[in-house]
């Protein structure tokens, strides 16, 4: 399973891309807001800094403009998948983008109807939200089952990215069901390999080598 940051910090994708886990970054509207960057110029960074696919979703809501968004948005570097809601106005969007050869991802997805919808129009990604879904006392997981079974189902290529992410075991069950991608904030997946355990492992370790009275080098 890919691991996409779900962030515009700057900052934390070069971090956490520095450890090798980061296939792709995935942004919206929200997140750019926050990061207080101009909206293009953060796009396009992130872009440099991270080789796999980089989300940028249009701000427009209607067909001609969202169209008109999304090209210029995947022209801005190779590895930009354009983000479109899960609107009729998106699906038509990402129908003729996807025909260009552009990459789309379909975002907003709360139902298998919509997954469906999603993949018949070619969208490369679709992005069930999975914590926003718990949130209201439904399973955001048995969402992502069904759009797996339903995918497998017909040979659909179109990828699960799994968004809305909120506690560490999101990942796995995102993992366990087969999801294509996880997108995480950056505290999530430094909760991936936190554990307790292991500190309290380690420096047990280190203290039955240093009761040895040798200095700690192998070489
Ligand atoms: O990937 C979508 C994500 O940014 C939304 O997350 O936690 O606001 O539902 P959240």
């Amino acid at each position: 399973m890919k691991f996409f940051l779900d962030t515009a910090e700057i900052e934390q994708i070069q971090h956490y891309a520095a450890l090798g886990l980061v296939d792709g970054v995935t942004t919206n509207p929200s997140l750019i807001a926050k990061s207080g960057g101009d909206f293009l110029a953060v796009i396009q960074e992130i872009a440099q800094l991270i080789p796999g696919p980089v989300s940028a979703e249009c701000l427009a809501t209607d067909v001609a403009t969202m169209e008109q968004e999304g090209r210029y948005l995947a022209g801005l570097a190779e590895n930009i998948a354009v983000k479109v809601p899960l609107t009729v106005e998106g699906l038509k969007v990402c129908k003729v983008l996807s025909d260009d050869g552009i990459v789309v991802n379909v975002t907003l997805c709360f139902s298998a109807a919509q997954a469906l919808l999603a993949a018949k129009v070619g969208a490369r990604f679709i992005s069930p939200f999975v914590g926003r879904l718990d949130d209201l006392g439904e399973c955001g997981m048995d969402l992502v089952a069904s759009i797996r079974e339903i995918y497998d189902q017909y040979a659909f290529d179109t990828e699960i990215l799994v968004a809305s992410v909120r506690p560490p075991l999101h990942v796995v069950e995102a993992a366990t069901i087969g999801a294509d991608v996880a997108t995480m904030p950056p505290k999530v997946l430094a909760q991936l390999y936190n554990h307790p355990l292991t500190d309290k492992g380690l420096a047990a370790f280190l203290a039955d080598w240093d009761a040895t009275g040798k200095p700690r080098k192998i070489l």
